[in-house]
């Protein structure tokens, strides 16, 4: 995977992908939402990647959309223009392994954005998160009006949205928009320490777990728990289940397969 803008390495079943554009602070371009879709889709289909990494490196996550690039655009360039990011999205949100950003510096507007796709947020304790869209005269186009409220509620999301403030790492934990809180130095092997962890469980329970929960999100709650029934079900016509559960009667580690 050679790219401009995006830097994709794996290393032992987990792949980090790093934001790429240190000179405008990470700035999301077209390039790079195109970059990002592209190794989604080839990262999601590698079944030797078993978690994926999103970072942007020890200095910055990304400081948004390209203001730059977007500032001269019509309603119907926008329109357009978007596209790439609604595909780059939806295609971290939905992959079927678990996706870890790894945020030290600024993540904002697109940045936080982006942050909000993906499955666990570790923070660096010099991340800084805000959604100031407000105060260019837009609001958060990446989906942050949608995902941030379910994330931790309306009240606080709209004081983000309508205030454009810049909350640091400490207060973002405080109101659940991050997982957890580690000194920068620290920042990659802890989200390896955690993509680890999850790589080494049964892959389509992990698979399954998150699609009940991202689908379970958007259904009301019977549905969610039919859906839930169902997929709990059908992990018993899996090589994994019956590797976990007679591991366990023998008291010894399970050796999943992911099938
Ligand atoms: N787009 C384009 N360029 C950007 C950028 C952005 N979002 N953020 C920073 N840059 C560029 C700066 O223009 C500057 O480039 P030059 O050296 O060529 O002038 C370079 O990156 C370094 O930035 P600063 O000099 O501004 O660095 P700073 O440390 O003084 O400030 C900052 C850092 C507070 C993050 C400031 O850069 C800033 O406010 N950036 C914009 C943040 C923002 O408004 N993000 C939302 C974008 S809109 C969006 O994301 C829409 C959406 O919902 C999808």
């Amino acid at each position: 995977m050679d790219y401009e803008t995006v830097i994709v390495e794996i290393e032992d079943g987990i792949a980090i992908v790093t934001l790429n554009r240190p000179e405008v602070l990470n700035a999301l371009s077209g390039q790079v939402f195109n970059e990002l879709a592209d190794a989604a889709s080839i990262l999601a289909d590698d079944d030797s990647v078993r978690a994926v990494i999103i970072t942007g490196g020890e200095k910055v996550f990304a400081a948004g959309a390209d203001i730059k690039m977007m500032a001269s655009q019509s309603a119907v360039d926008v329109a357009t223009s978007i596209r790439p990011s609604k595909i780059a999205f939806h295609l971290i949100e939905t992959m079927k392994k678990p996706v870890i950003a790894a945020i030290a510096g600024y993540a904002l507007g697109g940045g936080c954005e982006l942050t909000l796709v993906t499955d666990v947020r570790i923070a660096a304790d010099t991340a800084q998160f805000g959604l100031p869209e407000i105060k260019l005269g837009i609001l958060p186009g990446g989906g942050g009006t949608q995902r941030l409220p379910k994330l931790i509620g309306a009240g606080k999301a709209k004081e983000l949205i309508f205030s454009g403030d810049i909350i640091d790492a400490e207060e973002a934990l405080r109101i659940g928009l991050v997982n957890k809180v580690v000194p920068v130095s620290d920042l990659m092997a802890e989200a390896k320490k955690m993509a680890k962890k999850f790589a080494s469980r049964g892959a389509v329970a992990l698979q399954l777990a998150k699609s009940c929960i991202n689908e379970g999100l958007q259904m009301d709650l019977e549905i969610g728990l039919q859906y839930e029934h169902k997929c709990f079900s059908l992990l018993f016509a899996t090589e994994d289940q019956k590797e976990g559960m007679a591991a366990f009667i023998e008291k010894r580690k399970p050796k999943f397969k992911g099938k």
